[in-house]
């Protein structure tokens, strides 16, 4: 049977992006097709701030569900397709909205913060969001002796209350991907690559945090990689990542950081990448599927999403 071709594909997708006034938003850990094809490329972060502003009547998130669901969050006129529903993520999914209630309940009088990896009821339950790039800035912003819960990411968490020394008490959730980063592994490597700077995203754990030459979110990395021209880098987060280091910095070496348990995909995200040219050539023909979601939730999740922006001073932007 006759099918089309990757290239095929990509002019379709372009052509219907014009026709439809549709953008394609894009996390960086996406297949390098994707993130070149994507009008905008981005952390968790600078993605939300994008679906709040653009002109585009169709959103199409190359991510998981939760970025689309923060999108949709922000932008509720906007329709925003997602590929794929199953593309969910795993720390999300280790924090329910029954199990965080009895949590709350045990532990009154805190500021519930929620990192962006969460699902919209437990958004809808935050008093602010965060994401990796500004979660200290977050809890910097509130008084001294506010009493916090950290959900859902425990090693996030740590990692806040060991740079902040607030008050925190912590969701036991975690990503099944950056958990999986082997500490000795890395220690391994440097040996055999002396003077290479350690990469580390905070959703990693405690002994591989502590090998970092810079630990922060994917755009951060970037930055750094920008900054600290022609090293060799060791990558401890998912390694989509390293298309953009590429094109920031072709000089260097990047080198995935090696995981615990040896996976068919290495330490791809298997969420991330069940998005495919083909899915987002369907996605944007059929226009579905699609975000749907309650708009009394929806206004409850809107309210910790743009305090973040307040905090982060990110212009909430067109609606
Ligand atoms: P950032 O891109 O915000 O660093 O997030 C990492 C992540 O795990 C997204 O799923
Ligand atoms: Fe979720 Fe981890 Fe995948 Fe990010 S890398 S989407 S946190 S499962």
């Amino acid at each position: 049977m006759w099918k089309m071709q990757n290239a095929e594909y990509i002019a379709a997708i372009n052509r219907m992006k014009q026709e439809k006034n549709a953008v394609i938003l894009a996390h960086y850990y996406q297949t390098p097709d994707i993130q070149d094809i994507a009008d905008f490329v981005g952390d968790s972060l600078a993605l939300a701030q994008k679906a709040a502003c653009n002109e585009a009547e169709i959103i199409l998130f190359a991510g998981v569900k939760f970025m689309a669901e923060t999108a949709k969050i922000i932008s509720p006129g906007k329709k925003v397709l997602l590929p794929d529903m199953s593309a969910g993520c795993s720390l999300a999914d280790s924090c329910s909205a029954e199990d965080l209630k009895k949590f709350i309940a045990a532990n009154p009088g805190r500021t519930l913060i929620a990192y962006i990896n969460s699902t919209t009821e437990i958004k809808a339950m935050a008093d602010i969001i965060c994401t990796s790039s500004n979660v200290i800035r977050i809890i910097e912003s509130l008084p001294e002796n506010e009493r916090i819960i950290f959900v859902p990411d425990r090693n996030l968490g740590s990692y806040a209350r060991e740079k902040t020394g607030r008050d925190i008490i912590i969701w036991d959730g975690a990503c099944h991907v950056h958990e999986n980063f082997s500490a000795e592994g890395i220690i391994r490597l440097r040996d055999v690559y002396p003077g290479a700077r350690v990469l580390v995203h905070p959703e990693c754990e405690y002994p591989v945090r502590q090998l970092a030459d810079f630990t922060g979110s994917t755009a951060g990395m970037l930055e750094f990689v920008e900054r600290d021209k022609n090293k060799t880098y060791i990558v401890a987060t998912e390694p989509g990542v390293i298309h953009q280091m590429k094109k920031i910095n072709p000089e260097g070496k990047y080198i995935a950081a090696p995981a615990k348990i040896s996976l068919t995909s290495g330490n791809e995200c298997n969420y991330m990448k069940l998005i495919t040219i083909e899915k987002i050539y369907n996605c944007l023909k059929n226009e579905e599927p699609f975000i749907e979601l309650d708009s009394e939730l929806m206004a409850a999740a809107r309210k910790p999403v743009e305090r973040m922006f307040d905090i982060s001073k990110i212009p909430a932007g067109s609606r």
